[in-house]
């Protein structure tokens, strides 16, 4: 039982009953200054329904909150500011952490299904920024998700259909070579892509070409479908390398093409509940307050939008999910604000719970970092550089240490997935290989750092968990222990928020804390508080453990 669930139990029995344990619990605060106490229940809500001024509310209540938990109780304002027993709540904690151990946290499984639609690049396309982003943000949210005791749907919604294919296929014809693809299919595959567009300012006729390519791509053309698989399997390939070296993996790859049998039926169905009208040809399905989603182009072509509505019609038929998260990128914003409109006036009640996931942008040097045209950053190269770097941090810090591949392998992506997860994710973030790989400073790194170092001391203190024996810690470690206190409830915020950076903040913190206590006192020196002060290293390293996990990124035992 949570120490708030607690708390709200002894409040709630002093109000009478009158307001329930979850509602008390709702309005439970941490003060911001430790001087305010451990806990802080405001009565302002309270007043209407008592009709008694809040002062007066808090001055009454504090005086029948009695419990060996609460060691004072004084009045501020409308304030209830408690000061809890120390050495009550730090065994509790200690004790429920060395027992549920990586579960500490975790929500009661519940047999309900959220998709996470992330990562999503386009095929025969480098892998952006963007995508990095999504894929990094949406295995997060995801983990999250499942922390919180739902069944995660990683869908990988690739973008393998669409006019551009057409343009390939024809480029290809015209300048492709195949084994320049074999050998470096994302690359090649867009250098013809761009020299076609390069051509058809010149060549018009050529995009008439391409369109006809794709149509009879769409028709199932044998010739066209082959080399559409070809490129899709071989852009794959390339992205499978990624998602390895990152850890993400996907329940399921169904991206657009997979939708191109089911689109007539969405047409058709928009058709009959008449929300097509005809705009030049094309079909549109207007909105109030936003520009038209446009369904079918002149030449009867269906779009992005139209494979997403399509998609989401099959998912919920598919997995009932309960809640679906899009994580793209904040330029999509109005394309899911029209999908989820045009779901809703189709009359689906489950169009409310999907949810877009934006994010900003990745700057390099305060600019946008981009993929585009013949500038391709590949993100392979940057992870490859960041991996380099790491290495070389290492042989600084630690020349003697063992397996230093695999180490700055974990120590690399753990910085690249920190650094992109550390802010708000609708903040620009900028992308400095320098930065990221401090192993001080807000990094993932430095976490990864005080997650070895404790690793080592339980080592030599010979630690074993079920030889744990409590006798109190000083005042030095109540920061700890509230923070490693609070990590339910920063798993559910993650959650609410959808937003991983929750955790980041908070493994940050949580380093620092403990960094700074480790500092200033022996752990190992032997006296009567050894094993407790041992118990809460381990229980440090188990919460930085599951909050790196949380994130997606590897906690190495040495560094
Ligand atoms: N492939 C798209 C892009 O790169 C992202 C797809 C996101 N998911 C979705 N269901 N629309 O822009």
């Amino acid at each position: 039982m949570s120490l708030t669930y607690q708390i709200a139990t002894i409040i709630s029995n002093a109000l009478e009953n009158e307001w329930t344990v979850k509602q008390v619990e709702q309005l439970l605060e941490k003060p911001k200054q430790t001087k305010h106490g451990d806990m802080a229940f405001p009565c302002f809500t309270l007043a209407p329904k008592m009709r008694k001024a809040p002062q007066q509310i808090a001055l009454e209540l504090s005086k029948k909150l009695e419990d060996s938990l609460i060691t004072s109780v004084r009045v501020a304002g409308g304030y209830v500011n408690l000061f809890l027993h120390q050495d009550l709540v730090t065994n509790q904690v200690l004790q429920a952490i060395t027992t549920d151990l990586q579960q500490y946290g975790s929500k009661k499984k519940e047999h309900e299904k959220i998709i996470i639609d992330f990562s999503s690049p386009n095929i025969a396309k480098p892998f952006s920024m963007g995508h990095l982003r999504s894929t990094v943000i949406g295995n997060s949210l995801a983990n999250i998700t499942e922390k919180n005791g739902y069944e995660a749907v990683r869908i990988n919604h690739l973008g393998d259909w669409g006019t551009q294919f057409g343009k390939l296929i024809v480029a290809y014809k015209l300048w492709g070579n195949q084994d320049k693809i074999l050998a470096a299919p994302i690359a090649e595959l867009l250098k013809i892509y761009v020299h076609f567009h390069d051509m058809a300012e010149k060549d018009d006729s050529l995009n008439d070409q391409a369109r006809a390519a794709f149509k009879s791509l769409e028709e199932g053309d044998e010739e066209a479908l082959n080399l559409w698989n070809w490129f899709k399997d071989a852009s794959l390939k390339e992205f499978q390398q990624i998602y390895e070296l990152l850890g993400v993996r996907f329940d399921s790859y169904a991206g657009e093409a997979f939708y191109n049998d089911k689109m007539t039926s969405v047409v058709d169905g928009l058709k009959e509940k008449g929300l097509l009208t005809e705009s030049n040809g094309a079909f549109v399905v207007e909105l109030e307050d936003m520009p038209p989603s446009l369904i079918t182009k002149k030449d009867g072509a269906t779009l992005y939008a139209t494979r997403d509505l399509a998609a989401a019609i099959y998912r919920q038929q598919t997995y009932q999910a309960t809640k679906t998260f899009y994580v793209v990128g904040n330029e999509q914003t109005l394309h899911f604000k029209q999908l989820f409109l045009v779901l809703e006036k189709m009359g689906y009640e489950w169009a409310k719970q999907l949810e877009h996931v934006p994010f900003g942008m990745m700057l390099k040097d305060g600019k946008k970092m981009s993929t585009r045209k013949g500038k391709i950053i590949l993100l392979a190269d940057v992870i490859a550089d960041a991996i380099h770097t790491a290495k070389h941090n290492i042989n600084e810090k630690n020349p003697t240490l063992e397996d230093k591949e695999e180490i700055a392998k974990q120590v690399g992506i753990g910085a690249v997935i920190f650094n992109d997860l550390k802010n708000d994710r609708m903040n620009d973030i900028e992308f400095s290989l320098e930065q990221m790989l401090h192993f001080e400073g807000e990094t993932g790194p430095y976490v990864q750092y005080t997650n070895a170092r404790i690793c080592s001391l339980l080592q030599k203190g010979n630690f074993k968990a079920e030889e744990f024996n409590f006798s109190p810690l000083g005042d030095e470690t109540w920061p700890i222990i509230q923070l490693l206190e609070d990590f339910p409830r920063v798993v559910e915020k993650a959650f609410a928020y959808a937003d991983p950076s929750q955790i980041a903040k908070f493994c940050l913190l949580l380093s620092r804390q403990f960094n700074k206590y480790y500092a200033n006192t022996k752990i190992l020196a032997k006296d009567e508080t050894t094993s407790s002060k041992l118990t809460l290293a381990f229980s440090v390293s188990i919460v930085l453990k599951e909050c790196l996990s949380l994130l997606g990124m590897p906690a190495p035992q040495k560094m």
